[in-house]
C-alpha cells in the first residue's frame, strides 16, 4: 500500500474547479493532488512554490504559465491540462521546448459562448441595459418614437472576425434573425464551413467598412493582440457595432473609447477586456454605448462542468502517456 502511494504522480491544481472535475480527479488513483482551495486566484509566488516537482497542472486562463513558472515545476512538469479553450496565457514555445504536453477544452463551450455573444449582441443592439435603468431612475417618461432605438440584424451585414468553432456558432445563430449577407476574415479562406451562411472572405479592412455588426471570435495571437485599433475604428460605419467575445487584448481599449466618444461607431459590446477584471473607475465603464460583461462566455453550470471533466481526463491521460480527449498540437 505504502509502495503505492510512492507512484502516486503529483499534481497541482491551481484553482476550487466544478465537483464533477474534482471527483474525475480524486477518484482515477493515479496522483496525489494539492490545489489552491479558493476561488480566487493564485499569487505568483505561492504558484511558484507549490509547482516544484509536480508531474502535472491544471490550470485556469488566469494563470500565466511563463517560463518562470516552468522554471520552478522543473523537469518532472509532464502535462498542462488548461480548464479553457484559449491558451494565449500558456508560454507554449517554452512549453514544447521542454516536452510538455498540453490539453485545453474546445468544442464543449461552443454552444454556451455563441449564445452569449448573441445575447451581447441584441444587448448591446437594443440599449437593454440601458434601457433597464432608465425604467428604474424615472427616465421612461412616456413611449417617445425615437427614444431607445438601436439597430435590428434584419437585412444586415454581420462581420466575423475568425471563422472558428465559435464564429461559425455565432453565424449558426444569427442567420434566422434574418441578416443579408455575412463576411469574415482569418488567415485562409473556408469554404465548406461559410458555405452554410454564404459568408465572403474578404480582408479585414473590407470587413470593418461594410458590416454592420463586427463579432470577434478570433483566438489571441501575435497577430491578433491590438489587431482592433484607430485605424480598423475609424473604417466602421457609423452605425455600426462592435461586439468582442475572444480575448480584451485584441482591442486597442483607449482607441475603441474614442471611438465610442466621438461617434466613428455606435455602440460595443465586450465580454472580455484587458485587465480582467476591469476596474470600476475604467473610463469604457462611464459610457451608455457600451456593454461590459465579466468574461461570462462559458458560464453555464452545464458548460463548465463538462468543461472541468474534460481538463481532468485530459490531465489523467497526460500522466498516463495516453492519448488525451483534447490535446492542443503544439
Ligand atoms: P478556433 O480555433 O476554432 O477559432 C479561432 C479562429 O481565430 C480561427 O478561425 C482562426 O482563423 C481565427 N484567427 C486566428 N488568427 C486570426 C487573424 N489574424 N485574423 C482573423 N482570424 C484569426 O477557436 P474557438 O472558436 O473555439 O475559440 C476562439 C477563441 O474564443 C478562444 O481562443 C478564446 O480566446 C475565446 N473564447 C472566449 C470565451 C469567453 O468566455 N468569452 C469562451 C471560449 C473561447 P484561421 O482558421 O483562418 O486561422
Ligand atoms: C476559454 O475557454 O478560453 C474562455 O475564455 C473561458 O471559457
Amino acid at each position: 500500500m505504502r509502495a503505492a502511494a510512492r507512484q502516486l504522480m503529483k499534481v497541482f491544481v491551481t484553482r476550487r474547479i466544478p465537483p464533477e472535475g474534482e471527483a474525475v480527479l480524486a477518484q482515477a488513483g493515479v496522483c496525489s493532488i494539492q490545489q489552491w482551495d479558493s476561488d480566487e486566484p493564485i499569487p505568483q509566488s505561492e504558484l511558484l512554490a507549490k509547482v516544484a516537482g509536480k508531474d502535472g497542472l491544471l490550470c485556469l486562463l488566469s494563470d500565466r504559465i511563463d517560463k518562470e513558472v516552468l522554471d520552478a515545476a522543473g523537469p518532472t512538469l509532464k502535462v498542462i491540462s488548461t480548464l479553457s479553450v484559449g491558451y494565449d496565457h500558456l508560454a507554449i514555445d517554452e512549453i514544447k521546448k521542454r516536452g510538455i504536453r498540453v490539453g485545453y477544452t474546445p468544442d464543449v463551450l461552443t454552444d454556451a459562448t455563441a449564445e452569449l455573444t448573441v445575447a451581447l449582441l441584441l444587448a448591446t443592439s437594443r440599449r437593454l441595459p440601458e434601457s433597464v435603468e432608465e425604467v428604474k431612475n424615472g427616465g421612461w417618461t412616456t413611449w417617445k418614437p425615437l427614444w431607445m432605438c438601436g439597430y435590428g440584424l434584419s437585412g444586415s451585414t454581420v462581420g466575423i472576425i475568425g471563422l472558428g468553432r465559435i464564429g461559425q456558432a455565432v453565424a449558426r445563430r444569427l442567420k434566422p434573425f434574418g441578416v443579408k449577407r455575412f463576411l469574415y476574415t482569418g488567415h485562409h479562406p473556408k469554404p465548406e464551413a461559410a458555405a452554410e451562411f454564404g459568408a465572403e472572405f474578404v480582408p479585414l479592412a473590407i470587413l470593418a467598412e461594410e458590416s454592420d455588426f463586427i463579432i470577434v471570435t478570433c483566438s489571441l495571437t501575435p497577430d491578433t493582440q491590438g489587431m482592433c485599433n484607430r485605424d480598423f475604428f475609424h473604417k466602421m460605419k457609423k452605425t455600426a457595432l462592435f461586439i468582442n467575445s475572444s480575448r480584451g487584448a485584441v482591442v486597442n481599449q483607449d482607441d475603441l473609447y474614442d471611438a465610442l466618444v466621438k461617434g466613428h461607431i455606435a455602440a460595443a459590446g465586450l465580454d472580455v477586456t484587458s485587465p480582467e477584471p476591469l476596474p470600476p473607475a475604467h473610463p469604457l465603464l462611464s459610457l451608455k454605448n457600451c456593454v461590459i460583461l465579466p468574461h461570462i462566455g462559458s458560464a453555464t453550470y452545464a458548460t463548465r462542468n463538462t468543461m472541468s471533466v474534460l481538463a481532468a481526463n485530459n490531465l489523467l491521460a497526460g500522466l498516463k502517456g495516453e492519448s488525451m480527449p483534447s490535446e492542443l498540437s503544439l
